[in-house]
C-alpha cells in the first residue's frame, strides 16, 4: 500500500515546525497560569492526610483573619454539586468535592484557602487546624483482594472463543506467567491551574486540558449550568499524557469558589498535588497463560488482568486489548478485574490499557519464542490473523507485519543469536529484544467552522486543543489542503469550547477527529463556490462517523532495542531504541516524528523508572514528585530511531489513523526482553529496578 499523494495544495505529508513555537521559546505563549485576569484572588487546595475518614472540624475562623485572606470554601458552604456529573464510564465522586465530609482517599481536597496572592493562600492553608476522625483504609492492590470484581464493560465484554483448556492441553509448549505494573503518573510538565470568573452570566474557565469542549459539558452538568453559560479555553497546555483528559480538581474548585466569593479565582496544584489529586494510572497484575504448537502457531491466548479501582468510580484499565486484536489463535480468553481501594478512582495515563497490557502479552510472546527455540520476530508473523481474532471483522489497514520486517532489516536483527547472556563488552551484558503492538483508531463526533474571509484568507475554527504536540500546524495543513490553498492564508482558531462540538486531544483521536470535521466543512464551503464573502460554512462528523462500517481498526508498530546490563550494579542502560510504525497518513513528518519518539521514550521510562509507590500504613502517594517519581531524563535516553511504513486508513478522508499513544505501549516489553537477552533472567515486574534485575 502506498501513501496516496497529497489530495490538494500539498501542505499535508511536509515537515514543518510547529506554528507556535516562536511564542514558546520567547515566552509569549500564555499557559493557564500566566492568565492576568483584573482582580483575581488566588486559592490553595488543602488535601486530606488520611486514606479515610471523614472531617470532623475545619477551624476556618481562626485563618479568615490572616492576611490578604479573602475566604475558606470547605463541605459547609460551597456550592452544591450534581452527583450525576461524571467521565466516559458513568458518574464519578472525584469531581463531587466539598460536598460533605467524608475522605475517600488521601490527597482529597477538604477546603480551598483564597486570599490575594498565591503565597497568602499557601500560608494560611498551612494555618488552617482541621481535625479528622480516621476509619481504617486498604490502599493494598492484589489481583486476589477479596473486594476484585468484574471490571465494567465499557469498553466491551471479556473474550471467549474456542477452548481455551482444551487447546493448552494439545499444545507443544506453554507460558503461564504473572506481569506486575506500578501505579503511573501522567507526569506532565505543567502543574494544573485554572482561573475562573463570572462575565455577563456566563462561567469563563482559562484552564490547561486535553478537550475544552468535553471539560465544558461535564462543568455544565456539574454546576447543573446551561451548557451555553459556561466558556473553557485551553490556549497553551503543557502537555497532557491522560492527566488533563479529565476536569480537573483545580478547575471544580475555581468554578465554586468564583461563585462564592463573586471575583475571579486561580487555583495552581503544586506538584505534589499534581500527584495526589490527579488521576493516576492504576496498578495492575497481570497473568498470560500462551500454548503453541512447534511451528509457532498459537492453540491458546488466555490473558487475565486486575487493576486498581476505586468504589466511587468505575475506570476501566483495558489491559486484555492487544490480545484480542494482535494474533490468530482458536482459543483466546481475556477476563478483566477491577479491586477497588481508598485510593483516588484512577483515569487514563499514556497509552491506558495497552501500556501495562502489551507489557505482559509481548513479554509472554518472548517467553514462547524462547520455549520454542523460535526467532520472537517469526513467531508473531506465524500468527498474523486474517481478520479480528475475537470479532472476527475484518480489518482496514492492518499493516503489522511491514513493520517487524522493516524493524527487523533497520536493526539487523537477523545477525542476533538468540540464545541469552551470550554478548559481553567489558563487564557488561548486552542484549537485544523486541516487541509488537497496536493501538485502537478512529474519529469520534466534532464539528467544525469555516470562513471564506474578504481578504482571500480562511478562518478555520474548531474545538480542538493543542497540548504541545502540534495539532495547530497538522490542522492548518489539514485545512489548506482540503480548501486547496497554501497553509499562510490559514487561520485557525482552536482551544475554545465556544467553537462547538470537539473530542479531545485523547485516544490518539485528536487529530482524525478534528481533520475530519475540517474536511468536511471545506468541502461544502467549495461546493457552495461563495460568490460573496464573508461566507460562512459549518459541518458535523456525527452521522458520518454513525455511517463507519464495523471494523478493526487500529495503528501498529514493531520495536526494537538493544541494553547492557552491569551485573555489578544492575544498572540498565538503553542503547539503541527503534520504533517502526504504521499509523496512517502522515500529516507532517517532523511532528509524526517527535510524536513517535516521545513515545518510545515515555515507554522507556515505565521500563525503567516510574514507580508510583503508596504507604500502605498512611495510604499516602510515597514519592509525589519528581525526585522520588523518576521519568526518563536526558541521560536515560539513548539515540532514538523512528520510522514509518507505508499506511492509509481506507475509511477516513484524510488516510489518517492515529499517532498519539502508540510510541509508549511497545517499549516496557522490548527492554524487558532485550534484558532478558543480555542476562538470562526474566523481567516480569515494572520498573526493572536495580534490585529486581540483581
Ligand atoms: Mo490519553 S491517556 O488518551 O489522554
Amino acid at each position: 500500500m502506498k501513501i496516496p499523494a497529497p489530495q490538494h495544495s500539498g501542505a499535508v505529508g511536509v515537515a514543518r515546525p510547529r506554528l507556535e513555537a516562536p511564542d514558546k521559546v520567547a515566552g509569549k505563549a500564555r499557559y493557564a497560569a500566566d492568565a492576568a485576569v483584573p482582580g483575581s484572588a488566588f486559592g490553595y487546595v488543602v488535601t486530606a492526610p488520611v486514606a479515610r475518614g471523614r472531617v470532623r472540624h475545619i477551624d476556618s475562623e481562626a485563618v479568615r483573619g490572616m492576611p490578604g485572606v479573602v475566604g475558606v470554601l470547605d463541605h459547609r458552604n460551597a456550592p452544591r454539586l450534581n452527583p450525576e456529573a461524571g467521565n466516559f464510564f458513568g458518574p464519578d465522586g472525584s469531581l463531587r468535592l466539598l460536598q460533605d465530609d467524608a475522605i475517600p482517599y488521601a490527597g482529597r481536597p477538604v477546603a480551598l484557602v483564597v486570599a490575594e496572592t498565591f503565597e497568602q493562600a499557601r500560608t494560611a492553608a498551612a494555618a488552617l487546624r482541621i481535625d479528622y476522625a480516621t476509619a481504617t483504609h486498604d490502599t493494598g492492590f492484589a489481583a486476589d483482594h477479596p473486594s476484585a470484581r468484574p471490571a465494567s464493560t465499557a469498553f466491551g465484554p471479556d473474550a471467549e472463543i474456542g477452548d481455551v483448556e482444551a487447546e493448552l492441553a494439545a499444545s507443544a509448549v506453554i507460558v503461564d506467567e504473572r506481569y506486575r505494573t506500578p501505579e503511573q503518573h501522567g507526569a506532565a510538565m505543567e502543574p494544573h491551574s485554572a482561573t475562573a470568573w463570572w462575565e455577563d452570566g456566563r462561567l469563563q474557565v482559562l484552564d490547561c486540558n486535553q478537550g475544552p469542549f468535553t471539560m465544558a459539558m461535564t462543568l455544565a452538568v456539574l454546576l447543573r449550568l446551561d451548557p451555553a453559560q459556561v466558556r473553557i479555553r485551553a490556549e497553551h497546555v503543557g502537555g497532557g499524557f491522560g492527566s488533563k483528559s479529565m476536569l480537573g480538581p483545580h478547575l471544580v474548585l475555581a468554578a465554586m469558589a468564583t461563585t462564592v466569593l463573586d471575583r475571579p479565582v486561580r487555583v495552581t496544584l503544586t506538584r505534589a498535588q499534581v500527584f495526589q489529586t490527579v488521576a493516576m494510572r492504576p496498578a495492575t497484575e497481570q497473568r498470560l497463560r500462551i500454548g503453541a504448537d512447534t511451528d509457532g502457531r498459537l492453540r491458546a491466548l488466555h490473558h487475565e488482568a486486575a487493576f486498581a479501582g476505586s468504589p466511587i468510580a468505575e475506570y476501566v484499565e483495558n489491559c486484555p486489548e492487544p490480545s484480542k486484536v494482535l494474533y490468530a489463535a482458536p482459543a483466546i480468553r481475556t477476563r478483566l478485574t477491577t479491586v477497588p481501594l481508598d485510593i483516588l478512582p484512577p483515569y487514563s495515563v499514556r497509552g491506558p490499557g495497552l501500556t501495562p497490557g502489551s507489557f505482559a502479552l509481548e513479554s509472554a510472546m518472548d517467553e514462547v519464542a524462547e520455549r520454542l527455540g523460535m526467532d520472537p520476530v517469526d513467531v508473531r508473523l506465524r500468527n498474523e490473523p486474517a481478520a479480528g481474532p475475537v470479532t472476527g471483522l475484518p480489518f482496514r489497514g492492518r499493516n503489522l507485519a511491514a513493520c517487524l520486517h522493516e524493524g527487523a532489516r533497520r536493526f539487523a536483527w537477523h545477525t542476533r543469536d538468540h540464545r541469552p547472556r551470550r554478548r559481553r563488552e567489558g563487564g557488561l551484558l548486552i542484549g537485544t529484544g523486541m516487541a509488537a503492538t497496536c493501538f485502537s483508531t478512529g474519529a469520534l463526533p466534532s464539528s467544525a467552522t469555516i470562513t471564506a474571509e474578504t481578504d482571500g484568507t480562511y478562518t478555520v475554527a474548531i474545538g480542538a486543543s493543542d497540548i504541545g504536540t502540534g495539532a495547530r500546524t497538522a490542522l492548518t495543513a489539514i485545512a489548506a489542503d482540503a480548501l486547496d490553498v497554501g497553509p499562510e492564508r490559514i487561520r485557525l482558531r482552536i482551544a475554545d469550547s465556544d467553537l462547538g462540538l470537539a473530542w479531545a486531544a485523547g485516544g490518539s483521536r485528536g487529530t482524525t477527529s478534528w481533520a475530519w470535521a475540517i474536511t468536511m466543512a471545506a468541502a461544502e464551503l467549495r461546493a457552495a463556490a461563495p460568490a460573496t464573502r464573508p461566507f460562512t460554512v459549518s459541518a458535523d462528523t456525527s452521522e458520518a462517523f454513525a455511517a463507519l462500517p464495523y471494523a478493526e481498526r487500529h495503528a501498529y508498530s514493531a520495536v526494537f532495542t538493544q541494553v547492557a546490563v552491569d551485573p555489578a550494579t544492575g544498572e540498565i542502560r538503553v542503547r539503541r531504541l527503534l520504533g517502526v510504525f504504521a499509523v496512517g497518513r502522515i500529516v507532517n513528518p517532523l511532528l509524526a516524528r517527535s510524536q513517535a519518539v516521545g513515545g518510545l521514550i515515555t515507554g522507556l521510562s515505565t521500563a525503567l523508572h516510574e514507580d508510583g509507590t503508596r504507604d500502605r500504613v498512611t495510604g499516602r502517594n510515597a514519592n509525589p514528585d519528581f525526585a522520588g517519581y523518576h521519568i526518563a531524563a536526558h541521560a536515560d535516553v539513548p539515540g532514538i530511531e523512528a520510522h514509518f511504513v507505508p499506511d492509509h486508513d481506507p475509511d477516513d478522508p484524510s488516510g489518517i489513523k492515529g499517532i498519539g499513544e502508540i510510541g509508549t505501549v511497545g517499549t516496557a516489553a522490548a527492554i524487558a526482553n532485550a534484558v532478558w537477552h543480555a542476562t538470562g533472567t526474566r523481567q516480569r515486574t515494572l520498573p526493572l529496578r536495580l534490585d529486581r534485575v540483581l
